[in-house]
């Protein structure tokens, strides 16, 4: 597939910008004072800054399948590092969505193979919470909403991990309060994200 329409649309979009406002990419030159950390899925139809109307600047951003925390990727935490003790975020977001591709993947009988499959193993867990809280209850939800609870039991599971993150916790100690966290969802459906967790439901560990 030819990538030209691309660098011809990344050329007009920075003429649009330079037109609206002269000083628009000047003003990033010396630095970047995001608001957020965005940890997010990696999905298409899940842009940050678009479904929060931000420009460049405005968050920093983590994007992988199925928006996870695990211990032991070093991307994820180098990036949390960078956050917290460089660019002083006080706020990070785990944001799933409605529709998540690894999140169905993980709630199959049968994984797909190969690295997505052991990824995916994490968000298993959240699928497991979620089917023994169902397992006392009379009627079962039909498919989407089942989906939906994994989902969102997902985003409160990467939250739960983001507690348990020396560099979290670090902060923490040094300024407590701080990171805050928060839980959303985005629904592909209606372009709306609901919270799931609030700052105050969670407690980092000390
Ligand atoms: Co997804």
């Amino acid at each position: 597939m030819a990538l030209e329409d691309l660098l011809e649309q990344n050329k007009s979009w920075a003429r649009e910008r330079l037109a609206d406002d002269p000083e628009f990419f000047k003003r990033h030159t010396s630095g970047q004072q995001p608001r957020v950390l965005w940890i997010g899925c990696s999905d298409s139809r899940v842009p940050a800054e678009q479904i929060l109307a931000c420009g460049p600047g405005e968050l920093f951003i983590h994007r992988n399948v199925a928006n996870i925390v695990a211990y032991n990727d070093v991307s994820l935490t180098s990036v949390l590092q960078y956050a917290l003790e460089y660019l002083k975020i006080e706020d990070i977001v785990v944001c799933g969505h409605t529709m998540c591709g690894g999140v169905i993947a993980a709630c199959a009988e049968v994984l797909p193979d190969g690295c997505v499959a052991d990824w995916l193993m994490i968000t298993r867990w959240a699928k497991r919470w979620v089917d023994q809280r169902l397992a006392t209850e009379k009627t079962k939800p039909d498919e989407a909403t089942y989906l939906r609870m994994v989902v969102e039991e997902n985003v409160k599971l990467q939250v739960d991990h983001l507690t348990h993150l020396a560099v979290v916790r670090k902060s923490n100690k040094t300024n407590p309060g701080i990171p805050r966290l928060h839980g959303w969802v985005y629904d592909i459906a209606s372009g709306r994200v609901d919270v799931v967790v609030n700052p105050g439901d969670v407690r980092i560990d000390p």
